[in-house]
């Protein structure tokens, strides 16, 4: 019999069949790997939440990056643990801070052959864990945690940092940034905004990773997106390139495909989308009980990320990731 379907099918024969008309293909060069690390430690500390993350010490973290420029990983970016926090987390840009320290020594390690990104908040700083100064009523004061966040852009730019990426998700925060920047000599350093960030339930193992609790039970409702919505990610994306990033991200991911492709439509810049910690968790923990087989997972999760629209990913699948596929890549050579 003839179908007309039989056109796709007769296309889904064989491997080498498949791989000559895949339109999406994920590859080792879209992937970030985000790392943590952490001050006054002597020994790596794994994450229970994140089986296979750790809070990295300066040397566990060169041995990481080593691995990951092994692997052929782009890019990877940082968060810093400090082992004191205030009210206004000032560890963020003093230059002795812990992702400062990290950022110095792994540009005289690996020089430029690693994308180095440095993440631009205050949570990991501040003791009440909001991502900027908080008020009298307890309210994140917007326009004065600008003052703080184009310090930290500085201080993370002056000690070796490729890429500054915000994700405090304050009103004119790229502005800010990019006005210091620009100011202190680092026009040439490019903004990666995390411009559509969701007030997600999918961050839990992160907090656990750089140890933030929101003082009194609070959350980040009040200046993270709400996920009952879709175009004020347009408006926030669109927001932050007239201010001069870069780069946009989409943040989570897996349960934002709609929006990574909206914005892929909406916008011609590079496109981020944060595969967070609550997905990688909820990945690891299926594949752990053999619910699921977390390799083929991961690869089919990350490649629907691309094939939405991203260009890039944030991923703690990268060097896991990475290694898969430059094996499937050894593996159709021989086949020739
Ligand atoms: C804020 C920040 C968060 C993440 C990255 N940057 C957490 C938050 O907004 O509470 C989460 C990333 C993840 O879950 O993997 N500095």
């Amino acid at each position: 019999m003839s179908f007309p379907q039989r056109r796709l099918r007769r296309l889904r024969r064989s491997a080498a069949l498949r791989r000559l008309v895949a339109q999406t293909r994920l590859s080792v060069d879209d992937l970030v790997a985000p790392l943590f690390i952490r001050q006054g430690i002597t020994e790596p500390q794994p994450i229970s939440s994140l089986p296979g993350v750790c809070q990295h010490t300066l040397d566990s973290l060169r041995a990481e990056v080593a691995t990951l420029v092994e692997l052929g990983v782009p890019a990877c970016i940082l968060f810093g643990i400090p082992e004191h926090k205030d009210s206004v987390g000032s560890q963020a840009w003093d230059p002795q801070g812990i992702v400062q320290v990290a950022l110095r020594h792994l540009r005289q390690a690996f020089g430029t052959k690693i994308v180095l990104m440095a993440d631009l908040c205050v949570d990991e700083y501040t003791d009440h864990g909001h991502c900027g100064v908080v008020d009298a009523n307890g309210e994140v004061d917007n326009d004065q945690t600008l003052e703080l966040y184009a310090k930290a852009a500085v201080a993370q730019a002056r000690a070796g940092a490729d890429v500054i990426a915000p994700s405090g998700m304050m009103d004119g925060q790229v502005g800010a940034i990019r006005q210091a920047l620009d100011g202190a000599g680092f026009a040439q350093i490019p903004i990666l905004a995390y411009s559509a960030k969701y007030a997600s339930a999918m961050y839990g193992p992160f907090r656990d990773a750089v140890g933030v609790t929101i003082s009194g039970g609070g959350d980040r409702k009040a200046y993270q997106q709400d996920f009952h919505n879709s175009r004020e990610a347009m408006e926030e994306i669109r927001l932050d390139l007239a201010e001069g990033a870069d780069m946009v991200m989409i943040k989570p991911a897996m349960t934002y495909l709609d929006i990574i492709s909206q914005a892929r439509t909406a916008v011609d810049v590079p496109l981020a989308a944060y595969h967070v910690s609550g997905e990688y968790a909820m990945l690891k923990a299926a594949s752990a009980n053999g619910w699921i087989d977390g390799e083929l997972a991961a690869v089919e999760t990350l490649t629907a990320i691309k094939r939405a629209g991203a260009d890039f990913i944030l991923t703690y699948l990268a060097a896991e990731v990475a290694h898969y596929l430059n094996q499937q890549e050894t593996k159709a050579g021989d086949n020739q």
